[in-house]
C-alpha cells in the first residue's frame, strides 16, 4: 500500500514538471493542441473516411444523444457524455469506428434502440471516457417469408421489426383490449392473485399482461388501479367466451374489445396512432422512470399480495409496482457458464462491455 502511494506520489511531481515546461515553452512555439481524446477519434474517423459523427461542441451532438435517450433521468449534467456518438452507414464503417475508439483510448457502448432500463448505451460507469456507436443506420430488416425466417440489423427498432414482420401468417383480424379496473388495496389484490393462477393456463392464442399502479390520494381515493392489456388470436367472441369462464372476476364486457389486425394492435400496444408511426424512431422517447423486471418463479400468496397492495396505496407518492431483479449468475441461472465460455472465445480483451454484460472468464 506505502509503495503504491509513492509511486503515484512521483507520477504526479513527473505530472506537474511537464506541465511546467510545456507553460514556459509556450512563449517560443503555437501551443500544442491539448490531446482531448474526442479530437483524436475525430481525426481518426475522417482519416478513415467515417464521416457520420458528432462531437460534443457540435449544435447536432445533443439532438443526436437524445434520440435514442429512453430515461430522461441519464439526461442531466452529472452522468458524463460520450466523447463522440458514430453512426457508421457500412459494416466498414462500424470496424473503422471500432478500431478508432480503441485507439484512443476510449470506452465503446453500442447503441441499438437505446431501450436499456439503465441506460447502459449511452452512459459509462466511473466517469470512465467513452463513445457512442449509434447503429441507427444499420437498422436493415430483411423478411423471408418462404423460409419463415428474418434478419434484422440490430439498429432496428422493434417498430421497425414489427412493421416488417405483418408479412407473416397470422390471422386476419385478432381481438384486443387495454382496459383498467378501479378499486380499494384487498380488492386489487384478489384480482392480482387470480391472474397469476389465469394467465400461465390460457391457451396459446390467448396475451394478457397487467400492471398496477396508484395515484395520489386527491384523485382517487385510496383505490389502486390495475390495467390489463390483452392480445387473443382469435375474434372477439373467442375472447370473451374463454376469459369469462376462466377469469370472471374481469368482467369482461364486449365493448371492451376490438377487433384490428395484428400490426394494428402492435402500434396500439405501443401507444402509437397509426401503423406508419411504427417506423419512427423519435416516438416514445424521454420519460423520467425506473424500472426493473423479472419472472416470479411461484405465485405470490394472497396475503403477501394484500400486503404489497396495501404497502403501495400507503405510499406518499404515486407509483408502480414490480418485481426486484439480480444480475450476472442468478439472472442467467445454468446458462451463465456457457455465457462466459462463449465471451472469453468471442471478446476476450472484453472490448464490448458494459455495467451488466458477461464478464470472460479470467
Ligand atoms: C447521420 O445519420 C443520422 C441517422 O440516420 C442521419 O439523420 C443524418 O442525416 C446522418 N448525417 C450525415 C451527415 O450523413
Ligand atoms: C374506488 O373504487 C370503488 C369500487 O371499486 C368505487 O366505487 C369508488 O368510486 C372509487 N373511488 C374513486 C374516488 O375513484
Amino acid at each position: 500500500m506505502a509503495m503504491h502511494t509513492v509511486v503515484a506520489a512521483a507520477a504526479a511531481l513527473a505530472l506537474c514538471l511537464v506541465a511546467t515546461a510545456a507553460t514556459a515553452g509556450a512563449g517560443a512555439h503555437p501551443p500544442a493542441p491539448a490531446p482531448v481524446p474526442a479530437h483524436d477519434i475525430a481525426s481518426c474517423l475522417v482519416s478513415n473516411g467515417v464521416t457520420n459523427f458528432s462531437l460534443p461542441a457540435s449544435k447536432s451532438f445533443k439532438p443526436i444523444l437524445d434520440s435514442s435517450l429512453r430515461y430522461l433521468r441519464f439526461d442531466v449534467p452529472s452522468v458524463g457524455k460520450p466523447a463522440a456518438i458514430v453512426l457508421p452507414a457500412s459494416q466498414r464503417e462500424l470496424q473503422r469506428a471500432v478500431l478508432c475508439a480503441r485507439s484512443s483510448s476510449l470506452a465503446i457502448r453500442v447503441r441499438s434502440g437505446g431501450h436499456s432500463y439503465e441506460g447502459l448505451s449511452y452512459t459509462s460507469e466511473n466517469h470512465v471516457p467513452f463513445v457512442v456507436i449509434d447503429l441507427a443506420n444499420l437498422n436493415q430488416v430483411r423478411v423471408d417469408p418462404a423460409s419463415a425466417t428474418v434478419w434484422a440489423e440490430s439498429g432496428a427498432t422493434l417498430g421497425q421489426l414489427y412493421h416488417a414482420l405483418r408479412l407473416v401468417p397470422v390471422p386476419g383480424t385478432i381481438t384486443v383490449f387495454d382496459i383498467d379496473r378501479r378499486g380499494p388495496a384487498d380488492l386489487i389484490a384478489g384480482l392480482i392473485h387470480k391472474w397469476q393462477y389465469v394467465g400461465p393456463h390460457l391457451p396459446d392464442e390467448f396475451y394478457i399482461s397487467t400492471r398496477i399502479y396508484f395515484k395520489p390520494k386527491s384523485t382517487n381515493g385510496g383505490n389502486l388501479t390495475m390495467s390489463f392489456t390483452g392480445q387473443v388470436l382469435g375474434p372477439k367472441h373467442l375472447a370473451l367466451s374463454v376469459l369469462n369462464k376462466a377469469y370472471p372476476e374481469l368482467r369482461l364486457a364486449e365493448s371492451e374489445l376490438s377487433e384490428v389486425s395484428w400490426v394494428e394492435s402492435a402500434a396500439k400496444f405501443a401507444g402509437l396512432f397509426s401503423v406508419a408511426d411504427l417506423t419512427s424512431r423519435q416516438i416514445g422517447v424521454g420519460e423520467y422512470a425506473k424500472r426493473k423486471s423479472d419472472y416470479v418463479q411461484a405465485p405470490i400468496s394472497e396475503q403477501d399480495m394484500v400486503k404489497v397492495a396495501r404497502y403501495m396505496t400507503a405510499a406518499p407518492t404515486e407509483g408502480s409496482v414490480s418485481h426486484a431483479a439480480s444480475w450476472g449468475q442468478r439472472y442467467f441461472l445454468h446458462n451463465f457458464d456457457r455465457l462466459v465460455r462463449a465471451k472469453s472465445k468471442i471478446d476476450p480483451l472484453n472490448v464490448f462491455n458494459n455495467a451488466q454484460s458477461i464478464p470472460p472468464s479470467h
